[in-house]
């Protein structure tokens, strides 16, 4: 055994903390789940610092089904499993036998059955990732399901954090105060940071307009806010989310009904105005892609208080870290 492969397993326990069916989501994941594959993360970073060979998993076949776009969390995946070892089969909506008509579930059986070790799924509907951890023999993991959750999106989130704010020694993060803002409703990935952040000990306020942020979001186990201006001074961190117009609506309007792009980019926009206003130490984030001009102004990604690239960064170790988990490797 490698000295590296032996620091990876001496990261905790041998799933890294994720077990062998897949991450389907980060609700009901325990606190130690949580922080072990984060633990798992950082040795992956430093092996790859000094040079290690991390593949641990030689000959095993990830399956990218992605029927929604993207390009982090697809590009993470496939890099993340090279990184282990693993080939990669990456199958877009079109192009693939799905433009044809076959289920998201048939696609998913027949890559199993061309020997996929690993499915990891977007979808436009919630609970379509569980429904094929339910209908298929290898581990699943949810790259994104409508506006369910986008549990490795979480994980990356609060590695960021805490490597940020000086918690990557145990991964706690209690004390922090962490403000999600924006279009919350239609957002699977303020869904997985709220359970991952809160599950690491933050505290959690999610802000924006009521169309976005209605009260019933109390319910996932944080605080809500429609006042920005009124609390950003006390946040440690502030993660700006995508207006999702996709899942609008017709899935085009800008502007419709009640709300307003121009008003809510004077209320919850981070302007260099609200970055001014950010207390010593406190960081921004974005999960990306972004609406530049409204939720977020592009000279805040180049501030050395975002976090933006290393969210990018890391999501490529939580990425090995959720796989190796998954493979139970
Ligand atoms: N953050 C995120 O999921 O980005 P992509 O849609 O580019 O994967």
């Amino acid at each position: 055994m490698s000295v590296e492969r032996a620091g990876l397993d001496r990261a905790g326990s041998a799933s890294g903390g994720v077990g062998r069916g897949g991450l389907v989501a980060i609700r009901g994941m325990a606190r130690e789940a949580v922080a072990g594959v984060l633990r798992r993360a950082a040795v992956f970073e430093a092996a790859a610092a000094s040079g290690g060979d991390v593949r641990l998993a030689p000959g095993r076949v990830l399956a990218n089904l992605f029927f929604e776009d993207s390009t982090r969390t697809r590009a993470s995946f496939a890099v993340a499993a090279q990184r282990l070892g693993m080939g990669v089969l990456d199958l877009p909506e079109q192009g693939s036998s799905s433009a044809k008509g076959e289920t998201l579930l048939d696609t998913a059986r027949t890559l199993e059955s061309a020997g996929a070790d690993v499915l990891v799924v977007r979808a436009k509907a919630a609970g379509s990732a569980a429904l094929v951890a339910r209908s298929v023999g290898v581990p699943v993991v949810n790259a994104g399901d409508g506006r369910h959750e986008h549990p490795t999106q979480g994980l990356l989130d609060c590695y960021a954090l805490a490597k940020a704010t000086g918690r990557a020694s145990g991964f706690d993060l209690s004390g922090l105060r962490v403000a999600i803002v924006g279009d919350v409703l239609n957002s699977r990935v303020a869904r997985s940071d709220v359970h991952a952040m809160t599950s690491l000990g933050a505290e959690v306020v999610l802000v924006g307009p009521r169309e976005f942020v209605p009260r019933s979001l109390g319910a996932l186990g944080c605080s809500v806010s429609h006042d920005l201006d009124g609390l950003i001074g006390g946040m440690d961190a502030v993660q700006m989310l995508r207006v999702q117009f996709e899942r609008h609506w017709g899935g085009e309007e800008k502007g419709r009904g009640a709300w307003s792009a121009a008003s809510y980019r004077v209320q919850y926009a981070m302007t260099a105005e609200r970055l001014a206003r950010l207390k010593r130490g406190a960081v921004v984030m974005h999960p990306g892609p972004a609406n530049v001009g409204l939720e977020i102004d592009g000279a805040v990604f180049s501030d050395e208080r975002s976090l933006v690239r290393e969210q990018v960064r890391g999501g490529l170790y939580i990425r090995m870290a959720v796989l190796a988990g998954s493979l139970g490797v």
